[in-house]
């Protein structure tokens, strides 16, 4: 019986899950972090003489950044060519590009890749790596019907991951997400071969990421963490009579809870200097910890209606992640789920720094929805809702809450409150404006 099937089983058959599983790269982190690079590649296997391609953009490179990584592996002895072609939000043919350069530079790609960037550079790296193993193309491997659905067998040669960005979680998850330019739409390629081998995580590489874009991926972070904090419990969810068949977003479970309240306080406690004194290096690892955290609980316990929400939003007005989640949190994480349990999310509250001495939980609930949005006034540079982001008016939220409930069921499955197309068309309308 597979996971699919035995939530539509009749009661008789359905059995509680008891298990949770946590797969995660092998860490490094701290200041300094890049300096062992090279000991990590050669922890993972990798020969002292050997070469490698460095991922990343040109920003990066301008910056010193890919500079920094290549100087460091060169000292080490191995040898590295730079791809630093990467877009923002890139595309499947942007990936197929980097393919195309690993492809042309000699048979069967590099001894070893590294990634360094956002979440973008980082999933290029993660496809690229992947598909080069397991030949063919990105479309392949992409669920139908938008691409062939097959399955990745390889993963391929090792691969080290360097976020540049406190937020989107790339680095340790078995996702990368592309831009399917013909359909309009964004899909991805999940698979364990998806997964980089090991992330190194040095704070010293974020100091120069504008407070824009710090705003932005802190609150995808934020996003993950309170989202991953409050879904359904692993164990209030089916056991699968396969372990193959257990969903990557499984519940939350004791070890991802630890995380989830680490990030939130770290997230929230931090974000405003990070943007406001980006050259803060506490204040930027605070957040690179947090985000780190943020989405240990996150992708593996699983995001709920907001992530939802997002993916029809940024499909159809090309909106940045970070900010369709800023916007979405309030009414949809926040206003909506709390109804489901307020004694939790008067948990968050507290966790977000909320004095809740005498509140009741409704009233905790709201007084961090309070706060949320005064924290993105705070930040300065985030848009007030939906309109704003993207001028998505009344006569907009039909096509999106069909849209959410049609093709995220597997998110909307998980959500603590269940969900009906009238629900969601209420909480978009209640996004359009967070403040005036
Ligand atoms: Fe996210």
């Amino acid at each position: 019986m597979s996971y699919e099937r035995s939530v539509s089983a009749s009661p008789h058959e359905l059995v509680s899950e008891s298990v949770w599983h946590v797969q995660l790269p092998e860490l490094r982190f701290g200041r300094g972090s890049v300096r062992e690079l090279g000991f990590q590649l050669a922890d993972l296997g990798v020969p002292a003489d050997a070469h490698g391609l460095l991922v990343t953009d040109g920003t990066l490179a301008d910056l010193g950044h890919a500079g920094r990584v290549t100087d460091h592996l060169e000292d080490d002895g191995f040898s590295v060519d730079v791809y630093d072609d990467c877009p923002r939000e890139p595309a499947v043919s942007d990936v197929d590009d980097c393919i195309e350069f690993v492809r042309e530079a000699g048979d069967g790609g590099y001894d070893f890749y590294v990634g360094l960037g956002g979440g973008s550079c980082m999933d290029v790296a993660k496809a690229t790596r992947a598909v080069v193993a397991n030949g063919g193309e990105v479309l392949d491997y992409i669920a139908e019907p938008t691409g062939e659905g097959e399955r990745l067998t390889e993963s391929g040669a090792p691969l080290v991951l360097l976020p540049t960005t406190a937020g989107t979680g790339s680095e340790i998850s078995p996702v990368a997400i592309f831009a399917v330019e013909e359909k309009n739409i964004k899909e991805g390629i999940s698979s364990n071969h998806v997964r980089a081998d090991a992330a190194v995580l040095d704070p010293t590489f974020t100091t120069t990421l504008p407070p824009e874009e710090t705003a932005k991926t802190a609150m995808d972070a934020l996003g993950h963490a309170i989202e991953g904090y409050t879904t359904h419990d692993y164990d209030s969810l089916l056991r699968p009579e396969d372990p193959a068949d257990r969903p990557v977003y499984a519940g939350r479970s004791p070890f991802t809870e630890m995380f989830s309240e680490e990030a939130i306080r770290l997230l929230s406690g931090n974000v405003r200097t990070a943007v406001h004194n980006g050259d803060d290096l506490d204040a930027r690892e605070n957040m690179l910890r947090g985000a780190l955290f943020g989405a240990i609980a996150g992708l593996t316990a699983g995001a709920t209606l907001c992530h939802a929400m997002a993916y029809p939003v940024g499909n159809r007005y090309h909106t940045n992640h970070g900010e369709t989640i800023a916007v979405l949190t309030p009414a949809s994480t926040i206003d909506y789920n709390s109804a489901s349990d307020p004694g939790r999310f008067a948990d968050v509250a507290e966790l977000f720094g909320v004095d809740t001495t005498g509140m009741t939980d409704r009233a905790a609930a709201d007084a961090l929805k309070e706060q949320y949005v005064q924290l993105q006034q705070d930040l300065n540079v985030l848009p007030s809702g939906l309109h704003e982001l993207a001028g998505v008016t009344e006569d907009d939220l039909d096509w999106l809450a069909e849209q959410t409930v049609s093709t995220q069921k597997r998110l909307l499955r998980t959500n603590p409150r269940p969900v009906t197309v009238d629900d969601v068309r209420e909480v978009f309308a209640d996004a359009l404006h967070n403040w005036e």
